[in-house]
């Protein structure tokens, strides 16, 4: 039997943008709705969990998950450059409020790939005072955060710079393999704006325990290719882990792998078993994720803050976190400091550009909002509750 420790945290996460439904003010909503878009369907309604996150979180409460991830959503706190909007604030404030009701810890993204329309108007990350506007966004929601000690500042920074705007054939940002180059000045902005919420949050007036959470790939050098691998996967993922040294903890978001050759990213071979996102089946991605962040910042503990399969067949999602999770257990074993497990996604939702991939422990009736709790949500919460992986 494969144990966790006691203190080990168990949860499921979300981004605002892709389960409230209607962010109007978002950068992402309008790219929607452009003439001539290359995003494949709009969000509309998403799950409609701005009002419904209260049934979300009882749900994750049942299955006995400890945390919930979830994002707030700058382009309703601040939907007009400088007007920060006291209502929404009080709408996130409840529910943090709610998760503690229901004896869940929150962990709160302040940036989930979305921006206000006015800051992408502005020049997005590009803009001479985007740290300082980030900056300033992180102060005014100081107070839906009073009391909350995890905080994820800014999500997948890596997948941000490089895909500033961009979307693939498919009309998502859910690529298999070969993702642009990240633009370097957009990286390093992103870390200038991290840190910079890190300093906002430690005059919280509270213990909080902040960082950010890294898309890793898994590169893996096909035969020869161990340098340009190397010089391949360092601005992707390796250089964004590094800034988190000195951090309280390093997020790692691991789905894939992505075997690099000489001339490049290797497409998914016609014979590997692929999910509904077109990746490649591969659960040792999170185990990957552990070590090449620990590599990165060694003093720094790790959290899965993302990991999950988009599947039909709710077995394959079971057998995927199992594997995940045994491999966890290993780099656990190795002396690797991991803090918890979230499970990407808590519903089945809007991912960039399209329904179709189905990642969620919970159904969600496109057009009722219904939600149905898959077997594998029963199962994860059972391994939850026990911290044991039986067989
Ligand atoms: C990650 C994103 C998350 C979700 C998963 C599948 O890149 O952070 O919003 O789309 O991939």
């Amino acid at each position: 039997m494969t144990t966790f420790p006691p203190g080990f945290l168990w949860g499921s996460a979300t981004a605002a943008h892709q389960i409230e439904g209607n962010n109007v003010a978002s950068d992402w909503w309008e790219r929607e709705h452009a003439p001539g878009t290359t995003i494949g369907e709009p969000s509309g309604d998403a799950c409609d969990s701005y009002h419904r996150y209260e049934q979300d979180m009882r749900i994750l409460a049942s299955l006995g998950l400890d945390l919930y991830r979830f994002s707030v959503e700058w382009a309703r706190i601040e939907p007009e450059r400088g007007h920060i909007s006291r209502a929404q604030l009080d709408h996130y404030r409840r529910m943090v409020d709610t998760a503690r009701d229901l004896g869940i810890e929150p962990m709160v993204t302040l940036h989930h790939f979305t921006n206000p329309r006015w800051f992408a108007h502005a020049g997005g990350w590009l803009a001479p005072d985007a740290v300082d506007r980030f900056r300033r966004y992180v102060e005014a929601v100081l107070p839906v955060l009073a009391d909350v000690t995890w905080v994820c500042t800014i999500n997948e920074p890596n997948m941000v710079a490089m895909f500033a705007g961009e979307t693939d054939e498919q009309g998502t940002t859910l690529q298999a393999f070969g993702q642009p180059a990240p633009n370097p000045r957009i990286s390093r902005t992103l870390a200038e704006a991290h840190r910079a919420a890190r300093e906002v949050l430690s005059a919280a007036g509270h213990p909080v325990r902040s960082g950010w959470s890294v898309a890793t790939q898994a590169f893996q050098a096909g035969p020869g290719a161990e340098a340009v691998t190397q010089e391949y996967g360092y601005p992707r993922d390796a250089w964004f882990l590094e800034q988190a040294a000195g951090d309280d903890w390093v997020g790692v978001q691991a789905y894939t792998r992505t075997i690099v050759d000489l001339d490049g990213p290797r497409p998914v071979p016609q014979d590997a078993e692929r999910t509904l996102t077109g990746w490649e089946y591969y659960p040792p991605a999170a185990a990957d994720g552990v070590r090449l962040a620990h590599a990165c910042a060694p003093g720094t503990p790790v959290f899965i803050t993302e990991n999950g399969i988009a599947t039909a067949d709710d077995t394959r999602r079971i057998d995927y976190v199992r594997g995940a999770l045994t491999g966890l257990r290993e780099v656990m074993d190795e002396g690797i400091e991991v803090l918890g497990y979230l499970y990407w996604s808590l519903l089945d939702n809007y991912e960039w550009g399209s329904y179709g991939p189905t990642f969620g422990l919970v159904g969600v009736d496109r057009d009722t909002f219904a939600r149905t709790i898959k077997p594998s949500a029963r199962w994860f919460g059972g391994v939850a509750r026990s911290h044991a992986l039986t067989d």
